[in-house]
């Protein structure tokens, strides 16, 4: 297993370029399946989760090619309606093809995806609104059987918002028959991106973004043509190194509009956000102010922001008291940090960072994509080395990261195991 080693303690300086969001992308390349002909799709990152839907989708018999940032997929000779054990343990983002099979093909045998480190992770919402659409939902052996002669118009009602569980529906509801409601629905910017992909291939749908999404279903859709959108969660992720280090970088290709609340909160923790010519110009302070968060869902602060921000906090002034309301479980990086001399404790899903002024920098564990995330932004502070272990969490959601570590002028250098 990789190691990344980062030598810590100078200020970010430089400009990078922000890829594809991979959270974006996954959606749209299982949207293929809604469709025959060849599906062009750009701006695809470069990481081990598009490798694995690619793997999924070839082992269902499409054809999928990636090359320089673009996946290219033909689904005509789908072969075998089933998505593996093997493959989805890897990838949670696999449960995406269970909608468009079922609406396509009126079959899947789709594994559930089991727990992961931040959570169970359930699918029960996912199953709930395909059932409403008349869809027979069997369990067997550990995989669910969907079955569905044509998937009918229904009004589902999410008690939660499940991103996922919305982008699943709304890709089976536009081949249904008659019109398809959900209500309190996710509306995350990856959510209206793959709307505004089915939209451009002849999906009727409208209310993308907002709570209620209405689609009404079509006989056929064209092959896709789209490029996602950049990735929030990998601009938030630079923004808080820039603030963590003291820095003064430019990001170049991202989109503000989907960060809000997170600018909000780093901008309240001292950080400069200014909007450039070249790019969007981040200058960190010498240290951060300690600030609350809460994490909900979009607009609200991401959770897949929470760890990043907390390993800020740990060198601010005064005490942040950060809440985690998304998931059960996602302060395994509390651990790591707290190897690395930061002060927190937390209960339940509430956690008190009190800020030091010094962290040291040591051996830690990535235990899940963020959070390895989060022990890169403290590592950039500490001093002296750190080294992360286990860096595959970290190549599932960021394309190139020592590449784009060192254009901003950090000491940092991956050692191949
Ligand atoms: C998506 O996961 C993202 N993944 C996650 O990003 C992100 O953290 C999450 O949304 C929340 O924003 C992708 O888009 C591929 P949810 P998803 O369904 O869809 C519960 C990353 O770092 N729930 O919105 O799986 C669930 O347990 C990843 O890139 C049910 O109870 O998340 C959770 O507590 C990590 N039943 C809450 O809802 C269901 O049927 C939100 O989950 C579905 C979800």
């Amino acid at each position: 297993m990789d190691k990344l080693i980062i030598k810590g303690g100078s200020p970010l300086k430089g400009e990078i370029e922000i890829s594809g969001a991979k959270n974006a992308a996954l959606p749209v390349i299982a949207a293929s399946l809604l469709t025959s002909g060849e599906c062009i799709i750009n701006r695809v990152p470069d990481l081990r989760d598009i490798k694995t839907m690619g793997r999924l989708l070839k082992n269902m018999g499409a054809e999928f090619h990636y090359e320089s940032n673009k996946a290219i997929v033909r689904t005509d000779r789908i072969k075998n309606l089933e998505a593996p054990y093997d493959l989805v343990k890897e990838m949670r983002a696999s449960v995406l093809v269970l909608g468009p099979m079922v609406a396509r093909f009126g079959r899947a045998r789709v594994s559930l995806p089991g727990g992961c480190a931040i959570g169970a992770r359930p699918i029960n919402l996912h199953l709930m609104g395909l059932e409403k659409m008349g869809a027979k939902i069997e369990l067997e052996a550990g995989y669910v059987i969907a079955t569905a002669k044509r998937l009918k118009g229904s009004t589902i009602y999410f008690d939660i918002s499940t991103v996922t569980g919305t982008e699943n529906i709304m890709m089976a509801a536009t081949l249904a028959k008659g019109v398809t409601v959900i209500e309190n629905a996710a509306r995350e910017p990856e959510v209206v991106d793959l709307a505004n992909a089915l939209i451009s291939i002849g999906a009727k749908i409208k209310g993308a973004g907002g709570s209620v999404i209405e689609i009404e279903g079509v006989d056929e859709l064209k092959p896709i043509r789209h490029t996602v959108i950049p990735d929030r969660i990998e601009t938030g992720t630079f923004m808080t190194m820039a603030g963590i280090t003291g820095g003064d970088i430019i990001i170049k290709g991202c989109m503000l509009e989907h960060l809000h609340a997170f600018m909000t909160k780093i901008e309240e923790a001292g950080t400069k956000i200014e909007e450039a010519d070249s790019g969007v110009r981040i200058t960190g302070p010498a240290r951060p102010n300690a600030v609350d968060i809460e994490t909900a869902p979009y607009p609200g602060f991401p959770t897949d922001m929470q760890a990043q921000f907390m390993a800020l906090m740990t060198i601010a002034q005064g005490t942040s008291i950060i809440t985690e309301t998304i998931f059960e479980n996602r302060f395994m990086h509390v651990a790591e940090l707290i190897r690395m001399g930061a002060d927190i404790s937390f209960k339940g899903s509430t956690a008190a960072v009190k800020g030091i002024k010094q962290l040291k920098g040591a051996n830690v564990m990535a235990t899940d994509l963020r959070a390895s995330a989060s022990l890169i932004v403290a590592a950039l502070r500490a001093e002296g080395m750190t080294t992360i272990h286990r860096l595959y969490h970290l190549d599932r959601g960021y394309e190139k990261i020592e590449e784009k570590l060192n254009r901003l002028g950090v000491f940092v250098k991956r050692e191949k195991r």
